[in-house]
């Protein structure tokens, strides 16, 4: 294992739900620490951007308009394995199929509304710290 640094969304359900602390917490605790944050209003070309590789999916219109729907917390978090850690505290990004004690288990509203949001592998993780940091606002 290596220490590596992950992407990490708050979607809007849970900052309309005023649970990030709560959120923050289960990452926390599971050894991840946060080395760079801030509270953000995306526009519709931010999260176009973001999710550009979805652009082909029938959900990619809705999942645009529930990420501007709302301020998002934009994180990235240090620690061993970081990447395959987030994931595992996240779950299932569908809440129905996600393991008791995850976060989107115990808080996301659907799939489309399920709280969080993690890179799926090192290039992605790069990729998206990259689109809402500068490595000088990254302080581990
Ligand atoms: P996320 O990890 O942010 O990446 C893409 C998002 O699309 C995903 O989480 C879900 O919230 C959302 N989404 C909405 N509908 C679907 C679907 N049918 N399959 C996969 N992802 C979906």
């Amino acid at each position: 294992m290596a220490v590596e640094r992950t992407f990490s969304i708050i979607k809007p359900d849970a900052t309309r739900r005023n649970i990030t602390g709560k959120i923050i917490d289960r990452l926390e605790g599971a050894g991840l620490r946060v080395v760079a944050q801030k509270r953000k209003w995306l526009t519709r070309g931010e999260a176009e951007g973001f999710y550009a590789v979805h652009r082909e999916r029938t959900f990619f219109n809705d999942l645009v308009a529930f990420m501007t729907s709302g301020p998002v917390v934009v994180q990235v978090l240090e620690g061993e394995d970081a990447i395959a850690k987030n994931r595992e505290v996240m779950g299932a990004t569908n809440p129905e199929n996600a393991d008791a004690g995850t976060i989107r288990k115990d808080f996301a509203e659907s799939i489309e509304a399920n709280s969080v949001h993690g890179s799926d592998g090192p290039d992605t993780a790069k990729t998206e710290i990259a689109y809402f940091f500068a490595e000088t606002e990254i302080v581990g």
